[in-house]
């Protein structure tokens, strides 16, 4: 299989984490696959966004948009050569979050866009949709910045701008199993 760069997108407690676990399990079985997750809070620039998601630093939006597509430029060399020497990878969000939670600031989604023009661009994006009811059901949202109700479904209506033809937007409010089940059908794995 060649290598594919799959991107994992949604809301908070859409079942990203889980889900991006499962696939990278069912990957392994034909190939190398790795995992990588955005905010990679681990480098100095996460753990600025770190710091702001959890409200213990305040950047204006524009700024924090830039480190958000900075702690992807800095992962630029090590996705491609992953990618070039045959790793699939399954990125647990990556530029169109970058794009809907600062656009749903109010900031002007061209814009938006713009610093991460260049990065890779993925063969396939999962858009896992959980509806609010089922988010409540898993506990809710926790206490960073993003994490409330009314921001939240500004963010997915910009998701739905974005969507093009080889995002798959997959029903996330079923159990693990069955989301699972039609990631697998949509990747075609
Ligand atoms: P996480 O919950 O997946 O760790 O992401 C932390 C928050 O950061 C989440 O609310 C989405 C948001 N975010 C952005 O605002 N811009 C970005 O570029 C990324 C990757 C995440
Ligand atoms: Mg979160």
């Amino acid at each position: 299989m060649k290598a594919k760069f799959i991107i994992v997108e949604g809301l908070d407690r859409a079942g990203k984490s889980s889900q991006c676990e499962l696939l990278v399990k069912e990957l392994s079985k034909s190939g190398p696959v790795e995992l990588l997750k955005f905010p990679d809070r681990t480098t100095a620039v996460g753990k600025m966004i770190d710091a702001y998601l959890q409200s213990k630093s305040d950047l204006n939006d524009q700024a924090i948009h830039l480190l958000f597509s900075a702690n992807r430029w800095e992962a630029v060399e090590d996705i491609k050569s992953k990618l070039n020497s045959g790793v699939t990878l399954v990125v647990d969000r990556f530029s169109y979050s970058g794009a809907a939670f600062s656009a749903a600031k109010g900031l002007d989604l061209g814009w938006c866009k713009h610093p991460d023009v260049g990065l890779p661009e993925p063969d396939k994006v999962i858009f896992l949709d959980v509806s609010e009811e089922v988010a409540m059901q898993r506990g809710g949202y926790g206490n960073e910045r993003y994490e409330k109700l009314e921001f939240q479904r500004k963010v997915r209506s910009i998701f739905q701008q974005l969507r093009e033809p080889n995002w798959a937007w997959i029903n996330a409010d079923e159990s693990v199993e069955n989301v699972h089940q039609r990631i697998v059908q949509a990747l075609g794995v």
